[in-house]
């Protein structure tokens, strides 16, 4: 969201609206940007299968007083992504306030028997079944809208991120939608045309390097020492990375602890919060995009980049270069969508990979054997589509509006502020999975992104991991040593002001990460003479030998905490039968309960989709049991310690 960048332009989107001469209005309400692909989507096939003059807006960008004046012959999209625990996204909560409210302040100025008569929305939902307030956000919106009288188009949608069906939920949600729609609307649905969203110009006359050209700096201002912040989510803090380190490595996977040094930035953290980190794309994966689009031979051109449309945001700084745009705001690592197959369909280099491809856009089937079964991204799917023959048809404008925007991601942070206020720690596991039918080893894109500093930090052997001195020098961004870029998201999981209360830790795996910070802050509290209550940690991991985290650190923070402390280990690979954290829990049942009877906090952290949902069914079944009640009185304490606070989650799927 960029919302703070629009001071002074109009707020009014009905003026908006008019003004540009559009009858339609998608707003996103989205916090990684999955949402605001989805109604990027939706304006763009809007436009070209029904003419609709369509626009994609921000939800933060505008009020809503006005919406009981809203023009009966325009409509309104809402595609709403819930966060968290069933909370809005950043950029939706003046809106969701607003429209939530018991009776909503509108400019009274509608001529309907209710407030929002004349008022025509459609609304899809992004949501992850494995948390508790499901697609709350849709559903919440969806009603007051109802209660105010406003007419929904189409059905409400609903995609699941945690079954991993958002793609197709929302296929087969919006077709459906559109019939209805063109009904409403009387629109006639025509062949679809492509028309490009943006307006690309190569510019041989603009040196990259003499001229004033984007070449990926995160913040360029910051690089020049002119802008001291503040650093969030638009404007990330180049950070020096103070130490590196590997904790295990075996084949295939390591596990890294980087101490990323905030103390230039103003940004500070608290123990529990979640550190940014704004990744760079693996070189050969660049290498092997602009081979295959035909754009390698001029990838430092420079190209000058405008929206068609004045409601077109161009999605990074122009001019830049097709290396930069690709290189740092492309998630061209991603598994390709079947919707964007469809799309580039047509510009195949001949009619029997049309034929292929048009099939795989329109099979569901077929698009999960070749494309997910085997991990494509999009440009290792046109190299096997066209047995690299390049593909020089594709509009470059195609690609920015097909590909997702680079998100940076987010990390758990394992330090506590108490003790290293100005450095934030990192614990990941950087893997490269080779799925059995894939061509191509799978390699995370942030993960190795640090791996690769690391390792070019310390003049590790691998002369360019993650083609990273590639990004360096050339003319491209200039870093001045080894940094990266980052921003902190403040969360709600945290130790209880009062350290003598007991906890309870759950975190198998980087799961143990937010707990190093927990554990490292209470062990400093007791070497400063405080009351510390008993701090229980259930950790689990393959083998003890391979991949047991901070070993030697908890051993540390033991010598501080004494019987206070308690470790249970869990190795999951050791012996014939699976040993997870669950089982320790269960072995330990009695003493949990007598903790939660004394109002231990209880914190998990780790998988959401197994472990996390597994834990919080196992712990109803403990208190249940110990307590002597039946199971589902067990479940209920539970859902009262969340509703407390006293059960908090950190998860991810
Ligand atoms: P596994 O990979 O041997 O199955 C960290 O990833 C640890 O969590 C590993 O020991 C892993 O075991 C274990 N794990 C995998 N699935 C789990 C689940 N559903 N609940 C708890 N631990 C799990």
């Amino acid at each position: 969201a960029n919302g703070a960048a629009k001071k002074g332009k109009s707020r009014n989107i009905i003026e908006k609206l008019e003004e540009s001469g559009k009858n339609c209005v998608v707003f996103y309400g989205s916090q990684t940007g999955t949402a605001e692909d989805y109604a990027s989507r939706l304006a763009k096939e809007g436009q070209s299968r029904f003419g609709l003059k369509t626009m994609v807006a921000d939800l933060e960008d505008y009020d809503y007083e006005n919406l009981d004046t809203f023009p009966s012959d325009k409509v309104a999209f809402f595609v709403l992504a819930t966060y968290g625990e069933g909370e809005p996204t950043d950029n939706a909560v003046d809106f969701y306030e607003f429209v939530h409210a018991e009776d909503p302040s509108f400019s009274g100025e509608g001529d309907g028997e209710k407030p929002l008569s004349n008022f025509k929305f459609v609304a899809f939902g992004l949501g992850n079944n494995t948390y508790e307030h499901y697609n709350s956000m849709v559903r919440n919106v969806n009603k007051a809208f109802e209660a105010l009288g406003a007419t929904r188009i189409g059905a409400a949608g609903e995609g699941d991120d945690g079954a991993g069906t958002m793609e197709e939920d929302f296929l087969a949600w919006k077709e459906p939608m559109w019939t209805a729609l063109a009904e409403s609307m009387g629109l006639e649905e025509r062949e679809a045309v492509y028309e490009p969203v943006f307006d690309v110009v190569e510019r041989p006359d603009l040196d990259p390097e003499e001229d004033q050209v984007y070449l990926g700096e995160p913040n360029k201002n910051h690089l020049e020492g002119t802008s001291k912040g503040p650093y969030n989510a638009n404007n990330p803090y180049i950070a020096p990375i103070a130490e590196s380190r590997e904790i295990f490595t075996v084949k295939d996977r390591n596990c890294l602890h980087m101490e990323i040094d905030l103390s230039g930035s103003n940004l500070s953290y608290t123990t529990g919060d979640h550190v940014a980190v704004w990744p760079t794309n693996a070189g050969k994966e660049v290498d092997r995009f602009l081979t295959i689009t035909g754009l390698a031979p001029k990838r430092h051109t420079v190209i000058s980049v405008k929206g068609l449309d004045p409601t077109a945001k161009v999605p990074f700084p122009s001019p830049t270069t097709y290396d930069a745009a690709v290189r740092y705001h492309m998630e061209v690592c991603a598994p390709v969508s079947r919707q964007f197959v469809s799309t580039i369909a047509q510009f195949s280099p001949n009619d029997e990979i049309k034929a292929e491809m048009t099939r795989i856009g329109n099979d569901k089937d077929y698009f999960h054997e070749i494309v997910i079964e085997r991990s494509l991204n999009i440009a290792q799917l046109l190299e096997i589509m066209s047995n690299g023959e390049p593909w020089s048809k594709v509009p470059f404008s195609l690609f920015i509006e097909g590909i997702h925007k680079i998100q940076p991601r987010y990390y758990s942070i394992s330090s506590s502020s108490l003790v290293q206020k100005d450095k934030v720690s990192v614990t990941a596991v950087v893997e490269s999975t080779h799925k059995p039918n894939a061509p191509h080893i799978v390699k995370g894109v942030t993960t190795n992104y640090l791996l690769a500093l690391k390792q070019k930090q310390y003049g590790d052997p691998d002369p360019d991991p993650h083609g990273l001195n590639y990004a360096l020098n050339g003319p491209r961004n200039k870093y001045d040593g080894i940094h990266v870029p980052v921003h902190i998201r403040h969360s709600n999981f945290k130790l209880p002001s009062d350290p003598s209360k007991p906890v309870i830790m759950v975190g198998p795996g980087t799961g143990v990460a937010p707990f190093r910070g927990f554990v490292q802050e209470r062990a400093a509290q007791a070497r400063a003479g405080e009351k510390v209550g008993k701090t229980v940690l259930f950790f689990g991991c393959r083998r003890r030998t391979e991949d047991f985290l901070y070993e030697k650190e908890w051993e540390q923070w033991k010598q501080d905490l004494g019987d206070s402390f308690e470790l249970h280990t869990a190795f999951s690979r050791e012996g014939p039968n699976k040993v997870y954290v669950q089982h320790k829990l269960q072995e330990n049942a009695k003493e949990i309960n007598e903790l939660l009877q004394q109002k231990a906090y209880f914190y998990v952290c780790g998988d959401a989709a197994n472990m996390a949902r597994e834990v919080n069914s196992l712990l109803g079944k403990i208190i249940a049991e110990q307590r002597g009640l039946p199971e589902s009185k067990g479940e209920d304490v539970v859902k009262a310690m969340r509703a407390a606070n006293q059960y908090q989650e950190d998860v991810w799927s």
